[in-house]
């Protein structure tokens, strides 16, 4: 079903012609350089993932972007069937997302079912083994109205000092309030006051070594 909610596609600037900034936030979707080697260090590897995958697996994301990580899970998941649903304020449009992935072959090489529905308007879809869900709206809002729970996180939005707002106590509280339990979540960031949100929701934070020169990342799983 094409959802028909308004949607506002973010305004951007490309960077060597292929790697797109949010104005708004004046910070990129990913690095250039390694945008899906990272992917899989953080948020894969960070969730201990893809050793974890099992039938009715369900992973959720703050900020969808341009769907690389969703790509990368797909490169990851085999035919496990799992679930993905992601949580986006400002909704890339289809040729821009196309336009992005060129910077990754392997990605971009998976990408036409998941671009074929984008276009369309679709928000709910299955991707391979993927039921994939977008909820478009602000994750201050939708998150604490969803009905799910996660069994793996990834906190993806912009940085900490860029965009706050995706990064707040009471909205890491609803990402716990949102975990199954054993859920895990995993970030780029580990700045303190985030980690100190993620503790205060009861998930055992730990730092590890962040992706290339990034010294570090934050990974954690909720306490029971
Ligand atoms: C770093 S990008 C995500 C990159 C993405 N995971 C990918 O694979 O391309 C951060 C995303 O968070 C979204 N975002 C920022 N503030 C938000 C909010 N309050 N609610 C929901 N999404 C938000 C942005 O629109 C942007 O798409």
């Amino acid at each position: 079903m094409p959802d028909h909610s308004p949607e506002t596609p973010p305004a951007l600037d490309w960077r060597d012609g292929v790697l797109p900034i949010s104005t708004q936030f004046d910070d990129p979707y990913f690095s250039l350089a390694n945008g899906l080697d990272e992917t899989r260090h953080v948020f894969l590897a960070g969730n201990d993932l893809p050793q974890r995958f099992r039938t009715g697996f369900h992973i959720a994301e703050l900020g969808f972007g341009t769907g690389l990580n969703l790509l990368a899970t797909l490169l990851a998941v085999g035919d496990t069937r799992v679930r993905y649903t992601s949580f986006e304020a400002y909704p890339m449009a289809a040729p821009d997302i196309a336009r992005a992935l060129q910077a990754f072959p392997e990605a971009a090489a998976v990408a036409e079912d998941f671009l074929t529905q984008w276009a369309q308007g679709l928000r709910r879809f299955q991707l391979g083994p993927i039921a994939v869900e977008v909820i478009v709206g602000d994750a201050r809002a939708t998150l604490p109205a969803w009905g799910g729970r996660a069994d793996a996180w990834y906190l993806d939005g912009f940085s900490p000092a860029k965009n706050p707002e995706l990064w707040t106590e009471e909205l890491m509280a609803e990402v716990a309030a949102h975990t199954a339990p054993g859920g895990t979540f995993a970030t780029y960031t580990a700045a303190g006051f985030v980690r100190r949100g993620l503790q205060a929701a009861r998930f055992a934070v730990e730092r590890r070594k962040g992706h290339g020169h990034k010294r570090h990342m934050a990974t954690g799983k909720l306490l029971e």
